[in-house]
């Protein structure tokens, strides 16, 4: 069989237990997987630096040999390259993700066809999950237990409660 290295790419800002669980799915099937955190242009400020997400993650991954955590920046498949990557993973949750992730799957083949894209699906308690939706539940003061470990919790509602208090003055509800 192939030495498989594989990139799992992503903003991870925060990581949920759906990475997490991705994560575990893919470090059974390959033989490197890379965690690369991506330095996003396009998803305004974001919660988390590069530095403290990475943090996070390797705190959260540790116990998984084959499984290491990156940071990058420019073209996904330029970063593949670099690595000696021949794979991309990707989650997909829903229907709804299929067209984004098409496009990015075979723009990404197009560029560099030596790198394939490989879809996982999340156990299903997951499905739901973004870090989006934590960062938008975490401001509005809702629970986060179950979707985001318990250490990465703490984080993101203190950096929640900082955030608002530097741009309002006032301490959260
Ligand atoms: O967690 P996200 O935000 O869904 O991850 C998106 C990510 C980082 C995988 C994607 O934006 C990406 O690959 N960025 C790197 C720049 C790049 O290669 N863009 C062209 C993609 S076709």
């Amino acid at each position: 069989m192939k030495n498989i290295i594989a990139i799992y790419p992503g903003s991870f800002d925060p990581v949920t237990n759906g990475h997490l669980d991705l994560i575990h799915r893919g470090s059974k099937l390959f033989d490197k997987l890379i965690v690369a955190i991506a330095q996003n242009l396009d998803k305004g400020e974001s919660l988390f630096s590069m530095a403290e997400r990475k943090e996070m993650l390797e705190a959260m991954t540790e116990e998984l040999d084959n499984v290491s955590v990156d940071t990058f920046e420019g073209l996904l498949v330029n970063y593949c390259i670099q690595k000696n990557a021949n794979a991309v993973l990707r989650g997909i949750r829903a229907i709804s993700d299929y067209e984004f992730e098409l496009q990015m799957a075979l723009m990404n083949r197009k560029m560099e066809p030596r790198v394939e894209t490989i879809f996982m699906m999340p156990a299903q308690q997951y499905s739901y999950l973004s870090s989006r939706i934590v960062r938008e539940i975490a401001k509005l003061g809702g629970a986060l237990d179950g979707l985001v470990p318990e250490m990465v919790e703490q984080r993101v509602r203190d950096r929640v409660a900082r955030k608002h208090i530097s741009a309002t003055g006032k301490h959260l509800l």
